[in-house]
């Protein structure tokens, strides 16, 4: 039994944000992030400048989560950071400088499987939150995974399923890109959804044997049909976009819902917790509330500001693997992959 205060330093710089949050046992004291604008203009991630940013964005970061925090470093029990999955150039700076700072401050150093901390960020205290009792399922949606798991305990978990293809977020974001939105699109095709009417047009759903998904299919059917409609309307995408983002939404909610239900019978589960970016999306919470009364599912979503990448769920993964005194030894590397629970 852990009868000090526990203050948990937490980074996270997987892919192009690089955060740091201060925990106070499972209460998030600050929680800041730095989102990479640079990638904007390209459309997507560049790997090599989104490590040269975290570089350059990390140690002020820090700073400014021990201010927000009103902590010493002096004050910190240990510092958590996420090992893996992601890009290995930008995992490599939140490793390196989480090494150098738990030698320096002479405090335990705790790695972080990214996937895991997106599902355990239910776990951190949120004001009229409860956390999924075990089992639960949780499905994390975001711009570089789709998974399903069955959660039994904090570090017992089980991949039922995961896209074969594309991410759940890079489907929104392509789908945004060929009707001429910027990067991310994802929240932009959220809200010309809103205006448009999910019926008008279909897309099929793909055929994919088990609990796993496939987006890739939806993507290159999406590019024949505004082709198709381009050729006879110029102005085809102008005039129907909100039907078209409707559509496409709700084509996308429907392919994660009927895995959602396959899982639920398969497992006899039915507490059902959503993570990551994609989490944000109304369709889907739109989805899951009707779950809850037609089907008499429990569902959870996080928070908004955990449901992006953010250090505060790498922190309160730190702070249950010290409970258990799970440390990680100074030859850590960090991994580009990194399944749950190897
Ligand atoms: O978890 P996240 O911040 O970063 C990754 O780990 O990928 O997720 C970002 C993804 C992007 O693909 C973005 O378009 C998507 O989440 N996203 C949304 C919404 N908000 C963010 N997709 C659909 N609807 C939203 N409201
Ligand atoms: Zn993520």
């Amino acid at each position: 039994m852990i009868s000090q205060d526990l203050y948990i330093l937490a980074i996270e710089s997987s892919c192009d944000d690089t955060s740091a949050a201060v925990l106070h046992h499972r209460r998030t004291l600050s929680n800041v992030v730095a989102t990479q604008r640079i990638h904007e203009e390209y459309g997507g991630v560049v790997p090599e400048l989104a490590s040269r940013a975290h570089q350059q964005n990390i140690v002020p970061l820090v700073y400014r989560a021990l201010a927000e925090a009103n902590i010493d470093k002096k004050q910190l029990s240990a510092i958590a950071f996420t090992r893996g999955p992601g890009l290995l150039g930008s995992l490599l700076v939140g490793t390196s400088f989480a090494k150098s700072l738990s030698l320096g401050l002479g405090i335990p150093l705790i790695e972080v499987n990214h996937m895991e901390a997106h599902i355990l960020s239910h776990f951190i205290e949120a004001p009229g939150k409860t956390p999924p009792p075990f089992p639960f399922l949780a499905l994390t949606i975001s711009g570089g995974h789709t998974q399903l798991v069955l959660v039994k305990d904090y570090f017992d978990m089980k991949i039922l399923g995961e896209t074969l293809d594309d991410a759940v977020g890079e489907a929104f974001d392509k789908s945004a890109k060929l009707l001429g939105l910027p990067y991310p699109g994802g929240p932009l095709i959220d809200r010309y959804a809103s205006q448009g009417d999910p019926g008008r047009f279909t897309f099929p759903i793909p055929k994919v044997p088990g609990l796993d998904f496939s987006f890739s299919g939806l993507k290159t059917s999406i590019l024949y049909f505004l082709q198709r409609e381009s050729a006879h309307d110029p102005e085809f995408v102008e005039k129907q976009r909100d039907h078209i983002c409707a559509s496409i939404q709700a084509t996308i909610v429907e392919i994660l819902m009927r895995k959602l239900k396959k899982a639920v019978a398969q497992t006899g589960v039915h507490h059902v917790a959503i993570a990551g970016g994609v989490a944000a999306n109304s369709g889907i919470r739109k989805a899951l509330a009707a779950a809850e009364k037609d089907l008499g599912w429990v569902t959870y979503v996080p928070p908004f500001e955990y449901c992006t990448d953010n250090a505060g769920m790498i922190g309160i993964v730190g702070y249950l693997k010290y409970l258990d005194g799970r440390f990680t030894d100074y030859r850590v590397s960090a991994r580009a992959r990194y399944q749950i629970g190897s």
